[in-house]
């Protein structure tokens, strides 16, 4: 069997720079010290069950965690959790991922200089409920069209949006939103490497015979892949998280056969599930 990469996959900038941050705390950690990671760090549960072995637990609710360090995940947080975190002389290794963290910016600017915000994205995704906690908890939330209705009019109006969703999904809510307002700042604020991830996938699966898309199951990019896959190859495209989902008599018929991960999937993962594809 061919197997052949996609041009963009696995770890974003993001995410690497998270995991990079935490494995360098991890290396330094004394006996003793207590690391917690608020929410698991990426949507990949290999990676977090190989923290955990390196001391890292996963807290969802920073009340939970009186002493030691936590990492903020690169989804970034409400602005009160670094207020809590500073009240409980917590120390914070904070990997907020620099393009999330310039969203957080722009809705408190906006917000203090009496603009209403708008997010366009998924109101239950941590990456929005930390962009809105940058704002008062004042923002709309806009996931589809049907949701516009909800945002007034007002004077002042600024749109921002979820790194991840697509752009076609951006433009089309914006169409309907900038008659919201006198005055309408846009922000495109979807990262490069989504779409990097999405274009090459789209293009990889055309070419080949059957696509495996590596990732979480509950990782919302990794589900996206497998969508843009599924269009392209319906019944030829496998969702897995690991090497050991593959099922070898799934695969047997194809001669050329594309891989791509989600921006939450390690190397580690992926390099072992393309040898074992080469062998089938
Ligand atoms: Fe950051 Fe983009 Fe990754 S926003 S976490 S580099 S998908």
């Amino acid at each position: 069997m061919k197997v052949v990469l996609a041009d963009y996959s696995g770890f974003c900038f993001g995410v690497k720079k998270a995991i990079d941050m935490v494995y360098d705390k991890t290396s330094r950690k004394t006996e003793g010290a207590k690391l917690f990671s608020l929410g698991p760090l990426i949507h990949n549960q290999q990676v977090v069950n190989e923290l955990e072995k390196k001391g890292v637990s996963v807290k969802d609710d920073i009340s939970a965690i009186t002493d030691g360090s936590i990492i903020i995940r690169s989804h970034g947080v409400p602005q009160e959790v670094y207020e809590k975190a500073r009240s409980n002389s917590l120390d914070i290794i904070d990997a907020t991922c620099p393009f999330v963290r310039r969203i957080q910016n722009i809705v408190k600017d906006y917000c203090q200089n009496g603009y209403e915000i708008v997010i366009i994205g998924n109101p239950k995704h941590p990456e929005v409920i930390g962009i809105n906690g940058w704002c008062n908890y004042k923002s709309y939330i806009v996931s589809n069209e049907e949701d516009v209705k909800d945002v007034p009019y007002s004077k002042k109006l600024c749109i921002v949006a979820q790194t991840t969703i697509p752009v076609s999904h951006f433009n089309r809510i914006t169409e309907l939103l900038k008659v919201k307002g006198d005055k309408v700042e846009i922000f495109n604020t979807i990262c490069n490497a989504t779409m990097e991830r999405q274009d090459a996938a789209r293009k990889l699966a055309k070419e080949v015979d059957a696509m495996i898309v590596v990732g979480g199951y509950h990782s919302s990019n990794t589900q996206k892949l497998v969508e843009i896959c599924r269009a392209e190859k319906p019944n030829a495209t496998f969702h897995v998280e690991s090497v050991d989902d593959l099922v070898e008599d799934d695969l047997k018929d194809f001669k050329v056969v594309g891989v791509t991960a989600g921006a939450s999937t390690p190397q580690w993962l992926i390099e072992p599930l393309i040898e074992k594809l080469k062998k089938i």
